[in-house]
């Protein structure tokens, strides 16, 4: 079989953290971590304290040539800082010992988010000491192990330990500020320096630091990264690649801030605890790079989004959720990114060695007779692998490869619901069983390379072919259909178990599911037809396309109601996409008590658990009257439609907030959803005001109205008054003159809705979306 090979020597390994994997949080003297009580799951992990012979065994059997562990700070310093615990350095330095022994270079992390509690106690990061301690313990452990182990990485992935630490507050120690995120990644970067200082002076050979490194692109350059940008895109990304990239990388690698970083941190508790000299101590020269990656981080420019607490300083953009194969965790999965980002670093740092420190995914395993056939995993690492070997034959210096990672363990603040390994851990008896993909790795690291040919998974057919049956046969029985006799039954079974068939994420559902039948529910009458058409239109072809079949119904009656819920209940459905009607009805709660996943088009009128989709209304409305101010109108009336329905009343508060801003009071017109409403409102409305320079109107029928009523009295639009629809409905372009207005994005919303009951179906984890509007500017304004 021809391979494709890596340069020779190239490093292949997997990592790993101590708090993720070691348990024994209190044998040998341990301190409590920041760690210890924050996740919901107990500390437990996989025992590797007293099971590391077992998991080297399994590293060796795998041919690795590296292992990254990291040294758990509290097993060191109990108190944080003070007298060393030789009892927890002697469990590192068995670890070492056994690793060398079996060939394998150990590379030690010193810091993988697990500070100990003590020093939490005396401030955190966000405290300057905690750098100084962190400096003496690196001295410490390199103490002890240095003479065996040549690679050091002072911090892993700062940027979460900052900003989920202390910012969002979704890591330990859950802490919510921007001051004391931006502080404490200041104190981080600070350590760094301090420790690779003090680990260069005391022999260390090479010496470096991890980072967790996103590529920043807009939705559309997910899929070409080429793409020219708007102006405010363009800054969107620079912003956002300032906070989660260049904030480490600059510091690190120049010596600098990001220019347009500094006024952010300022705004966000001010300059103070950057002195001078720190970005010096920061920038000492390291030899090797550590690059973590996962997924891209996809934003665009939307003035009216607040910030993501993770990211303090991210007004004005919207973080998208994106149409690809995503992992368990939802992470959207984007190989050629990987590769974007190696080329960019070479590229930005000639001189620098890299290594992806880590990479891997999550996805839902399943236990079969024969074992765990975790085809996604695998194909998830060899697309990686493609797009880091592309990077390196076009120059980047990349020197390793590092799998996140062996075991199944203790994933943070989800806890042991993730599977990231590539051997599975049951956490009730600690047994590793060794997954498909571990026993792949092995091969790619054997032959330093990948196959050029990918071996071909068994699909249904090969099933059906070996069964001697049909297509449609071995569906019903790995459906679970009784319309099966118990001799197809059987035979079908043993195809599949012989041929290891596992359907992958996205045909799993033919096993767990009875039906693989969605229904699509329409609720009529409502407004807006060619957003009810486009939904229905592209919410069945995406559908179809992950193999399921649609069924429409219409919801329109009491009795359409019973007979929906019914087929619900019993299970005739898997899932339930819902296109409500404008007004508060209760059919989406009682659906959503039969536990099928059900979905939603449109904010719901009464507050709910079911995740929707929608646009963002508010944004929308506010983009379209700081428009109308830009243009120099202050004497603004809006058109609302029924005031009932959930998106004019967004569209209204939205309205309001960009007025309330500039200092001006609102000027309202109610009317119902026809354009003869509109008329009348607009009439209203310059009679009233006969100085009346601008109407923004909840809807484009209600703008067409509104036109209708300045010609009547003799108003110029846009000379005398400019007048903004919502919606781009085809009729907005073909007014005299034509209507500006804001579009909201169809096929988007269908996309995002299939995508989120795929979501659902798997079990994952999923929130409600909303997608960004675009202000369209014709003639009318
Ligand atoms: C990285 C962490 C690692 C693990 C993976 C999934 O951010 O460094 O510990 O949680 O993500």
């Amino acid at each position: 079989m021809s391979t494709t090979s890596f340069p020779e020597g190239f490093v292949w390994g997997v990592s790993t953290s101590a708090f993720q994997i070691e348990g024994a949080t209190s044998a040998d003297g341990r301190g409590p971590s920041i760690w210890d009580g924050f996740s919901a799951d107990r500390a437990e992990a996989c025992d590797h304290y007293r099971r590391y012979p077992e998991d080297v065994r399994l590293m060796k059997d795998l041919g690795m040539a590296a292992y990254r562990f990291s040294v758990s700070w509290p097993r060191v310093f109990p108190e944080g800082s003070g007298k060393v615990n030789e009892a927890g350095l002697d469990f590192y330095d068995r670890l070492v010992d056994e690793l060398l022994a079996a060939g394998i270079k150990p590379y030690a992390t010193l810091y993988h988010w697990d500070l100990p509690q003590a020093l939490e106690k005396l401030g955190g990061w966000p405290s300057r000491d905690t750098a100084h301690h962190f400096a003496d313990y690196a001295s410490a452990v390199h103490d002890r192990l240095g003479d065996r182990v040549d690679t050091w990485f002072t911090l892993n992935e700062p940027w979460v330990a900052a900003f989920l630490g202390y910012g969002s507050g979704v890591h330990a120690p859950g802490r919510k500020s921007a001051a004391e995120a931006f502080r404490s990644a200041h104190h981080m970067l600070l350590a760094h320096g301090l420790a690779t200082r003090a680990l260069r002076s005391a022999g260390a050979t090479r010496v470096g630091t991890v980072l967790n490194i996103s590529p920043v692109m807009t939705p559309a350059q997910v899929s070409d990264f080429g793409r020219e940008l708007s102006e405010e895109d363009a800054e969107a990304v620079a912003r956002i690649d300032a906070l989660a990239n260049r904030q480490f990388l600059e510091p690190v690698l120049r010596g600098s801030y990001p220019a347009e970083l500094l006024p952010i941190i300022e705004r966000h508790g001010g300059l103070a605890h950057i002195r001078d000299g720190d970005l010096d101590t920061i920038a000492q020269p390291v030899d090797l790079l550590g690059v973590n990656y996962y997924t891209p981080q996809v934003v665009q420019a939307q003035p009216s989004e607040t910030a993501d607490p993770a990211f303090p300083g991210s007004e004005g953009v919207l973080f998208c959720t994106i149409p690809t194969a995503v992992t368990a965790m939802g992470w959207p999965i984007v190989p050629n990114c990987l590769s974007l980002l190696l080329r960019r670093l070479s590229r930005e740092y000639p001189e620098l060695d890299l290594m992806v420190t880590e990479n891997g995914a999550d996805f839902v395993d399943t236990m079969t007779g024969d074992g765990i056939h975790d085809v996604d995993r695998i194909s998830f690492v060899e697309e990686h692998l493609r797009a880091l070997q592309s990077a390196v034959e076009e120059g980047a210096r990349v020197r390793g490869y590092l799998v996140w990672t062996l075991l199944d363990n203790l994933e943070w603040a989800d806890g042991y619901r993730r599977k990231f390994g590539l051997v599975h851990v049951d956490f009730a008896t600690q047994r590793r069983l060794l997954k498909d993909s571990a026993l792949w790795y092995r091969d790619v690291i054997r032959r330093n390379g990948l196959t050029e040919t990918r071996p071909k998974r068994p699909t249904l057919e090969t099933v059906a072919a070996r069964a001697g049956v049909s297509r449609a046969t071995v569906s019903r029985v790995v459906n679970g259909e009784a319309a099966v006799s118990a001799d197809v039954r059987t035979t079908v079974m043993r195809a599949v178990k012989e041929l290891g068939y596992v359907p992958n994420a996205a045909a799993r559902s033919l096993v767990t599911r009875r039906t693989n039948t969605i229904a699509l529910v329409l609720s009529v009458p409502r407004q807006g037809d060619s957003l009810t058409a486009a939904v229905v239109q592209y919410v069945t072809s995406m559908l179809e396309g992950a193999g399921k079949q649609i069924t429409l119904m219409l919801a329109d009656t009491a009795e359409s109601h019973r007979r929906i819920i019914q087929q619900a209940e019993a299970r005739l459905v898997d899932g339930v996409v819902l296109l409500p009607p404008d007004r508060a009805d209760t059919l989406a709660e009682r659906l959503s008590r039969t536990g099928v996943p059900i979905v939603l088009l449109g904010k719901p009128a009464v507050a709910s658990l079911v995740p929707y989709v929608d646009v963002d209304n508010a944004g929308g409305a506010e983009a379209a009257t700081e428009h109308l101010l830009a243009r120099g109108r202050r004497r603004i009336g809006m058109i609302c439609g029924p005031t009932d329905l959930v998106s004019v009343q967004d569209r209204l508060a939205g309205h309001r907030a960009a007025l309330h801003r500039a200092g001006l009071q609102p000027l309202l017109a109610l009317a119902d959803l026809t354009r003869a409403s509109g008329t009348a409102a607009a009439r209203q409305l310059l009679g009233d005001d006969p100085a009346l320079d601008a109407i923004f109107a909840a809807t484009d029928q209600l703008a067409i109205g509104a036109l209708q009523a300045a010609r009547e009295a003799g108003r110029r639009v846009p000379e005398d008054l400019a007048v903004v629809g919502f919606d781009d409905i085809d009729a907005a372009s073909a007014t005299t003159p034509g209507l500006t207005t804001v579009r909201v994005p169809l096929a988007d919303q269908a996309l995002a809705l299939a995508r989120l009951l795929l979501s659902r179906l798997e079990g994952r984890h999923t929130e409600s979306v909303i997608l960004p509007t675009r202000l369209v500017m014709r003639d009318s304004t």
